[in-house]
């Protein structure tokens, strides 16, 4: 039976990550209004990845005899003043996630949990991954895009990018 601490902190992760789909829910739609149909897809792909998240950690709180507890979302933001304010949010919700995503473990080890411990590393891992290609992103935003011209380049990229369902654990 897992620790109750660590039961509610993962509920708690679980929230998280569906608020996380969600956001980006939010900022697809934004570009959709945009007409940036390539951003559109990346935000999808992100949308799918958050929601693999959070069924990984469910998944995983059920197979350990906890209970899973769906608490509110909260509401997103909905609009942005530009493609490029959209990835400074993107970068800094990923960063809040890696912070939280690392509590997790400090309770899960805290507990002797070692089985969890060995499961929270595959998300840690995550997290760089997301991390790095939100950074991507922003930095041709910052350093190149600055015009239309490019904006409409970027986004034929962005349409490139697709989903495969992630080997959690
Ligand atoms: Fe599930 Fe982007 O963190």
């Amino acid at each position: 039976m897992i620790n109750g601490k660590l039961e509610e902190a993962i509920n708690e992760q679980i929230n998280a990550e569906l608020f996380a789909e969600y956001f980006y829910l939010s900022m697809y739609a934004y570009f959709e209004r945009m007409n940036l149909q390539g951003f559109k897809n990346w935000m999808n792909v992100q949308m799918q990845e958050e929601h693999a998240h959070a069924m990984g950690l469910f998944e995983y709180l059920q197979n350990r005899g906890g209970k899973v507890v769906l608490e509110q979302i909260e509401k997103p933001k909905t609009d942005w003043s530009s493609p490029k304010e959209v990835f400074e949010d993107v970068q800094k919700h990923e960063q809040l996630v890696t912070s939280k995503i690392n509590a997790l473990m400090d309770i899960a080890e805290e507990v002797h949990d070692r089985a969890a411990v060995s499961f929270l590393d595959w998300y840690l891992k995550e997290q760089v991954e997301e991390e790095l290609n939100v950074g991507n992103v922003l930095k041709t935003l910052n350093l190149i895009c600055d015009d239309k011209q490019c904006l409409y380049m970027l986004d034929k990229e962005m349409a490139a990018r697709t989903f495969t369902a992630p080997q959690i654990g």
